[in-house]
């Protein structure tokens, strides 16, 4: 049994979704605090009340910093840490030239071990709590990750990416290699502790019907995982899934005849859709998971953020890492406005904040577990320095409210912003 801290600053969360009901979606409290019982929250309102009817709590004050749900970042390849920013390539390309032959190293454990912590310190630092990650074709990754999630008492989703063609030699598996070495690491793995397993088809052009139809079957066997993979990123790709997928209706139904597509059914990027896949995903409840910085990175295109969720799809926020250019949540909400002014409808700072905890929480199907203050929730919490930088600090010292005081650090934070980060209510050292 832990001991009961009380968490003084602003607070922030949401009681509804800010894209329906506006900002007024979000409480916040400028004087507030939060109670911490064995990792859980049991108490959020007024500072003043809480430290009075809690006299023994451990207390941390942190003045007028703003005390927020962890951010989770729903889709995010660690193995690519070490390539994050490498130049000039669009995604085919940039997969062959950077991205495979990294993730050949995955075979060896204590490389794959080297790069999870390297990984887990960098979201940390950064205030990200959770992760939805993709590994290698290498069971020693998807080991090396849950070990490392394990060891540092996160809520961590990962899975073994799965390839049995179009890739390299070394980085393929095998239909029934795929489906077996999946279900060993599941079995291994979803629900120990707080971790949970993704099945994970890298997406069509690297897995043949047969892979994906195997995984599939897996996914009809443990409905309880979560499965990951990319949907309609560069028109290139989706004009190859043509080719591969001759029979197909469009890129989705190489996943929905497969039986991968569903609730729990987590697709990247999802920015090139025909109405019939915009439909079947609302229908289905599959989570699309917006990168913006990878978008802008490689050269994707532009997320109908707007539309999509005006018509009540399941969407969270990701960085992609290394498609993506950041490790930060904050310059990825920079990003997913930008992308939203690009496309005539910027996002307020209430629906990039709800993106980044709650849609990414809805997504990953554990929005009653973590991404909001409430009583009963993981305390996985992250602390903003609202003045984090000079430029930040004479922006934010003009603001008349919390979210003009907030959207200079979305839009110019980044670690320096984070002043601290609590796992299960325990502060964790995030300096690199
Ligand atoms: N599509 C298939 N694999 C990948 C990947 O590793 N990164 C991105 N951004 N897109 C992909
Ligand atoms: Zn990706």
């Amino acid at each position: 049994m832990t001991q009961t801290r009380l968490l003084i600053g602003q607070t922030l969360s949401f009681e509804s979704d800010p894209f329906q009901d506006g900002p007024e979606a979000a409480t916040h409290t400028a004087n507030g605090g939060v109670l911490i019982e064995d990792g859980l929250i049991s108490k959020i309102g007024d500072a003043a009340t809480l430290k009075s009817d809690h006299p023994d709590a451990a207390l941390t004050d942190y003045g007028s910093k703003l005390i927020l749900p962890g951010f989770i970042d729903a889709h995010v390849h660690y193995p690519q840490t070490a390539i994050i920013a490498s130049w000039g390539k669009r995604l085919i390309d940039w997969l062959n030239t950077y991205t495979f032959p990294e993730e050949m190293r995955f075979h060896d454990p204590e490389f794959a071990g080297t790069i999870a912590r390297t990984f887990f310190d960098l979201s940390l630092a950064n205030g990200t709590t959770t992760v939805a990650s993709y590994c290698t074709i290498h069971p020693e990754s998807v080991d090396a990750f849950f070990g490392e999630a394990k060891s540092r008492g996160l809520r961590a989703f990962a899975g073994k990416t799965c390839m049995d063609r179009n890739a390299p030699d070394g980085l393929k598996d095998t239909v029934q290699s795929a489906y077996d070495d999946s279900k060993t690491l599941l079995d291994r793995w979803n629900g120990t502790e707080r971790l949970g397993y993704a099945i994970t088809p890298r997406f069509s052009p690297t897995s043949s019907r047969e892979q994906l139809e195997a995984l599939g079957t897996l996914w009809s066997e443990h409905p309880d995982c979560l499965m990951q993979t990319h949907l309609s990123e560069q028109t290139d790709e989706i004009s190859w899934v043509k080719e591969l997928f001759p029979e197909a209706r469009d890129y989705l139904d190489t996943y929905e005849a497969t039986g991968l597509l569903g609730e729990g059914g987590l697709y990247g990027h999802a920015i090139h859709l025909t109405d019939r896949e915009r439909a079947r995903l609302r229908e289905t409840g599959g989570g699309l998971i917006h990168c913006p910085t990878s978008n802008m990175f490689i050269g994707s295109g532009l997320f109908d953020l707007g539309g999509l969720k005006s018509e009540g799809q399941t969407i969270g926020l990701a960085t992609d890492t290394g498609g993506g250019s950041s490790f930060s949540m904050l310059r990825t909400m920079a990003a997913a406005y930008e992308v939203g002014q690009l496309r005539g409808r910027p996002a307020h700072p209430s629906e990039l904040i709800w993106l980044a905890t709650v849609g990414s929480a809805q997504a990953l199907k554990v929005e009653d577990k973590i991404g909001r203050l409430a009583t009963g929730f993981e305390a996985d919490l992250v602390v903003l320095d609202l003045a984090s930088t000079p430029a930040i600090a004479q922006r934010e010292a003009r603001a008349t409210d919390i979210w003009e005081a907030l959207f200079p650090t979305i839009m110019m934070g980044d670690d320096r912003a984070i002043s601290a980060v609590h796992i299960k209510g325990e502060p964790i050292k995030t300096s690199l």
